[in-house]
């Protein structure tokens, strides 16, 4: 099976970051126990959020790529971009995928919207045979410092693109040679305003596009602390039952609260939005979609 499944030899787990890939499938399994315990006496020992992030992304070390002589470290960005504006309508040119993979042919997972990129990167580092993965990022400063930390670290399985992930999604993923398994839209911005509606990046287009890329059995997982983006995705992923199914109803090991959302991170790792929102003391609405 080449999508993401629960691996059921394993006990139901007791925390919201006890779920995460195994090593040796593409299956979930419960996080390592020395890794959790590492990560919950962190977070006892530190409220303050960017502490937070720094120490749950801990073991990838990118501290020490953040030095007085290093361009890329606490780089300044713009809070937010209108993905409407002109120099976002073109689709970024696909890359040669064997330059960006050492074995491009395979299953890809894409984060779109994918700020730091440290979930990917946690991923990639953890979880490196069993996929791709690709960061598409409408914040070219975000990517070059994603970019900078692959190459320091020497990942081979990992690639970020300054790209609006709404136009060029379709662009990209059809010319990858193996099959799209994950597609992860995290904390995507909300665009508060009705009239900015618009420039948010889950858009029917988008949704077509990863539901006809994605292989059978592969799978979607949005969240957002934003209960009406929630209901925005939820509700455009909804709309394709057609050959979208939410995990609950394929899996008795996930389960969901009485208004259908996800009660466990299935990903083993926060988000650095999910790590803010949830010290401010916000719910992350999650639903987990796969083609059947
Ligand atoms: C609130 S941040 C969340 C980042 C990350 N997923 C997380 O959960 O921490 C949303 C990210 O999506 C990016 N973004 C917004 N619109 C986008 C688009 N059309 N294409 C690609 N990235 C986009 C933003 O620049 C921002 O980094």
């Amino acid at each position: 099976m080449l999508g993401l499944r629960w691996n059921c030899s394993a006990s139901p787990p007791s925390s919201r970051f006890a779920l995460c890939f195994t090593k040796s499938s593409s299956s979930f399994a419960l996080i390592p126990a020395p890794l959790r315990a590492f990560r919950a006496s962190c977070w006892s020992q530190c409220s303050r959020s960017p502490n937070l992030v720094e120490l749950e992304y801990a073991d990838l070390n990118l501290k020490d790529f953040y030095g007085a002589g290093c361009q890329v470290g606490h780089v300044r960005i713009r809070q937010h971009v209108n993905p409407l504006s002109s120099s976002f309508v073109a689709p970024v040119k696909v890359p040669e995928w064997k330059q960006v993979f050492s074995n491009p042919s395979l299953p890809l997972m894409v984060d779109i919207g994918c700020g730091s990129g440290r979930f990917l990167i946690w991923l990639a580092k953890h979880f490196p045979e069993s996929r791709n993965y690709l960061g598409l990022e409408i914040r070219n400063k975000l990517v070059q410092r994603s970019q900078f930390w692959v190459k320091e670290l020497g990942l081979k399985n990992i690639h970020f693109m300054f790209a609006n992930a709404t136009i060029s999604f379709e662009h990209l993923v059809p010319a990858y040679p193996g099959p799209l398994t994950l597609v992860s839209i995290l904390c995507p911005d909300p665009h508060f305003k009705k009239r900015h509606h618009k420039r948010r990046v889950v858009q029917k287009s988008l949704v077509d596009s990863v539901v006809k890329n994605l292989s059978l059995g592969g799978q979607v997982i949005l969240q957002s602390d934003v209960l009406d983006v929630a209901l925005d995705m939820r509700d455009q992923f909804d709309a394709r039952a057609d050959v979208l199914k939410h995990i609950d109803a394929l899996d008795a090991n996930f389960t969901c609260d009485a208004q259908g959302w996800l009660l466990e991170n299935p990903m083993g790792i926060r988000t650095e939005r999910e790590i803010h929102a949830e010290l401010e003391g916000a719910k992350i609405y999650k639903r987990m979609y796969q083609k059947v």
